[in-house]
Parts: C-alpha cells; sequence; structure tokens
C-alpha cells in the first residue's frame, strides 16, 4: 500500500514534469492526471450493465472507450464507446457515471476512459453470466477513516486483488462519523480503485449497501455509486439484483430507514417475485441478534424481516456493523420459544453470516448464541463460493472466513494479506496459498450450505 502510494507521488511528479514540457513546446498527446477514483458498480442487471464511476478532476468531454477485445490504450480501436451518462457535483467531486447496457453475459469487457487532456490505463471487468453458473462473491463491511482500522481496511482492498471475486457485496458504514466529510468519501475511493485492482487491470463491481454512518447525508449511496432507490426518493436506497438467470437473488436492503413499512412490504413482494430462484441472499448492515455486547439488540427489525426472510425461504442473510465475525446454523425465528427469538433448524432456517470488520476495530465476540455456529474476534471478509446445481452435486453455497489482519497488542493492524499468492484468472475457485481462514471448528474451514450437520 506504501508502495502505491510512493509510486502515486512519483507518478504526479512525472506529470508535472510532463505538463511544464508540453507549455514549452514538446510533443505529447495528453496530460495526466485528470481523472481518478474510478470504480464500478452494479445497479440494474448485473448480466448485461455495468456502471463505470469517477472523478473528473480537470479535462474536459471524457469518453469510455470499451469492447470485448483487449486494445490497450489505443482507444479508437475500441467497438464501442460512451459519454458520461449522469453528472453528480457533490463531495467536491465531479463524479462522472458511465452506464453500459447491452453488455454480453459472462464477458470479459476492456476499456479507458478519455478525456480532452488524458487518457487513463486500461482496466476490464466482467459481467454475471445470465444463466446457473459457479461464481464467487466476497461479502463484508465497515471501514474506518483513521488509523489503525484505515490500514485494517486496506488489507481486506488488497485481499479483494488477490481473490478476484465477481463482485463485491459492502454491507454499509464506508467512512468515519457520519459521511459527509468529502475527505473521508475521496480516502475510501482512492483506496477501494488502487487497491482492490489487479496487477492486469481487472476491477470488481461494487453492490452497496445502506449503513448508520451513511445515514445523514441524502442519498449517498446514489451520489458516490449510482445506486437505484425506491419510491423515486434516492433517501429510499434499497433494491435487488439477480444473478445467473433464476439462480441467485441478492437483497439489498436498509436497514437505517424507519418508519421501515414502506419497504418491508416492497421486501415482501420482491421476496416473492424470487420464490422461484436457488438462492436467496438478503444484505443489511444492523444484525438482528449482535454477538458482541456493546451493541443493541434490533428487535423492531427482527419483527419487521425475520418472519418475511422466513416465510420466503430466505437461504443467507448478510449483516455487518458490530465489528467481529460471526456464522450461525441454520435458524428460524420463534419470539416465544427460541433462545434470543431464533431455534436453529437445519433443514428450513437462514444462514445468518458477517457482523462486518472489513477495516473497523474489532469488538470482542461475547455475546454467542446456542444456535452460533462460529463467532471471533478480527479484521475479515466473508468469501462466497457459489454452485448450481450440477451431474455430480446438489446446488450450494461454501462460505469461508477470510482472516485479514489482526490487531497486536498495541493496537497496531497487522497485515495477513502480503503472503497469499493472489489467484490466478482461470483459478478463481481454488484457496490461495499462506490464506489465513478462520477455522469454525469442529466444521473445518469451510461451512457448506445447504448445512448437513455431519458431526451430531
Ligand atoms: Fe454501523
Amino acid at each position: 500500500m506504501i508502495k502505491n502510494y510512493t509510486a502515486l507521488k512519483n507518478n504526479l511528479f512525472i506529470y508535472v514534469i510532463t505538463f511544464l514540457l508540453l507549455g514549452s513546446g514538446c510533443k505529447k498527446e495528453y496530460t495526466p492526471v485528470s481523472m481518478d477514483k474510478i470504480r464500478l458498480s452494479w445497479n440494474y442487471n448485473p448480466a448485461t450493465t455495468i456502471t463505470i464511476g469517477w472523478d473528473q478532476i480537470g479535462g474536459e468531454n471524457p469518453k469510455v472507450y470499451y469492447g470485448t477485445k483487449d486494445k490497450g490504450k489505443d482507444w479508437k480501436k475500441y467497438k464501442y464507446s460512451q459519454k458520461p451518462t449522469r453528472e453528480v457535483n457533490e463531495l467536491n467531486m465531479k463524479t462522472r457515471f458511465c452506464e453500459l447496457n447491452d453488455l454480453l453475459p459472462n464477458t470479459a469487457y476492456y476499456f479507458v476512459i478519455k478525456d480532452s487532456e488524458w487518457i487513463t490505463d486500461r482496466y476490464w471487468f466482467k459481467t454475471a453470466p445470465d444463466k446457473p453458473e459457479p461464481f464467487t462473491c466476497i461479502v463484508g463491511g465497515d471501514t474506518k477513516s483513521v488509523e489503525p482500522s484505515l490500514s485494517a481496511g486496506r488489507y481486506s482492498n488488497q485481499m479483494v486483488s488477490k481473490l478476484r471475486p465477481l463482485f463485491v457485496l459492502f454491507c454499509g458504514d464506508f467512512t468515519s462519523y457520519d459521511a459527509t466529510d468529502p475527505d473521508h468519501w475521496a480516502l475510501w475511493l482512492s483506496d477501494w480503485f488502487e487497491l482492490t485492482k489487479t496487477e492486469d487491470g481487472r476491477l470488481f463491481p461494487i453492490i452497496p449497501v445502506m449503513g448508520n454512518h451513511e445515514r445523514k447525508y441524502d442519498g449517498i449511496l446514489n451520489v458516490v455509486f449510482n445506486t437505484p432507490y425506491q419510491h423515486d426518493d434516492p433517501n429510499n436506497s434499497y433494491y435487488s439484483l439477480s444473478f445467473g438467470g433464476n439462480f441467485v437473488h441478492i437483497t439489498a436492503l436498509n436497514s437505517e430507514l424507519w418508519p421501515i413499512d414502506q419497504q418491508t412490504d416492497w421486501l415482501e413482494r420482491d421476496l416473492k417475485s424470487a420464490e422461484n430462484f436457488t438462492f436467496k441472499f438478503a444484505a443489511y448492515h444492523k444484525p438482528f441478534r449482535p454477538h458482541t455486547i456493546g451493541k443493541r439488540e434490533n428487535m423492531a427489525l427482527y419483527y419487521k424481516w425475520a418472519y418475511l426472510f422466513n416465510e420466503y425461504g430466505l437461504d443467507i442473510s448478510i449483516d455487518a456493523d458490530s465489528h467481529m465475525s460471526k456464522i450461525t446454523f441454520p435458524v428460524v425465528p420463534d419470539s416465544i420459544n427460541g433462545y434470543e427469538a431464533f431455534v436453529r433448524d437445519d433443514l428450513n432456517g437462514t444462514m445468518y453470516i458477517g457482523e462486518g470488520s472489513w477495516g473497523a476495530g474489532h469488538r470482542d465476540n461475547d455475546d454467542d448464541k446456542p444456535w452460533t455456529l462460529r463467532s471471533g474476534s478480527f479484521n475479515q471478509f466473508k468469501w462466497l463460493h457459489v454452485f448450481p446445481k450440477s451431474e455430480n452435486e446438489e446446488a450450494h453455497v461454501d462460505i469461508r472466513t477470510v482472516i485479514t489482519s489482526i490487531r497486536d497488542s498495541t493496537k497496531t493492524s497487522i497485515s495477513h494479506v502480503e503472503g497469499v499468492t493472489p489467484l490466478s484468472e482461470g483459478n478463481v475457485f481454488a484457496i490461495p496459498e499462506g490464506v489465513n481462514l478462520f477455522s469454525t471448528e469442529p466444521y473445518g474451514e469451510v461451512i457448506t450450505y445447504p448445512f448437513v450437520d455431519k458431526k451430531k
């Protein structure tokens, strides 16, 4: 990471020299750097669309040049081009969004962005399959803008580039305090761009979810990531995306929006519409039943959503907020007989995973329940390998907890990422050498959903 910033500083120096040379009559086509903080997000159909966002620092008339053939920085050779489809001038950034449509599913796309002054490096991304195909994704949440959490978040970012997921589902709390500080967002977006990209220029789409830190800035996820919203109000930041035809449906909810009945009605309609999907995931920020005693129980949210999850057969619930790690056995809500209102039910239950410690300082895992499969205290995210039914096996999700850093006695974040061998593009389902996976004994490092308890 330090290397990256040193390189950035060196590059800036070169760019200034280039600019001065140009001024003195030397011939060069572009004067960098006029665009940065490039990020991808999935707002609509992930098989055929993507949104490319960036900060337009200088220059004019930017355009994305893209296609399925890698033409490097030779922008004229790309088959397609697209002007920004939306401009947002907030948070001291000139954010430009380019929504690309009519893309081919399960396909690599290469692109550069060129404006009147400069052309970016060549980057690339992959669209999602439009029929059931195996994929991997990373789910997590909670980063901070100050040390030592800042470093911990950067280590998790670096791990993304090593694992090459189809996408990252980020369950809220991006910055410290209340997300109104432009410097915090600039830092977050620069880190995301610089540290999650791979050496061969692959960028990974983010699916953002609202956290409590984002509450005070109206429509913040739409401002930063072009995220969809409901009922013509950017503050109604909740939406859903479908992957692989009717393979996986992901509902990105907003636990921070009260009153919540309008969203709950929408949730019921959304889950109903996804009844024939193989897997249904829901993502939101605040756990119903946190696994650290310092966090409040969220029973109001539980009564609104937990029974709906059960009624419509939600498979996996993903949360964050507490800054630690948990994975539960499949559970069903039972507010009368359950322990903390849940009962283990391996056959019919929803598995609850998450509690978010992408970068934020990890809290103690001191509030386990009888239905907790395993909890832990470290910086981490969950790495999901999702498989459709095949000749040899039933559809299933392999869940691993990837430890990205642990704080030592002086509260310094110690990286568990540096020694990890990056996966190659053709081998994204492998387990990389050197990765620190949390051992969920007696079940080992991988928990498979649907859950069959072989230890019983
Ligand atoms: Fe939070």
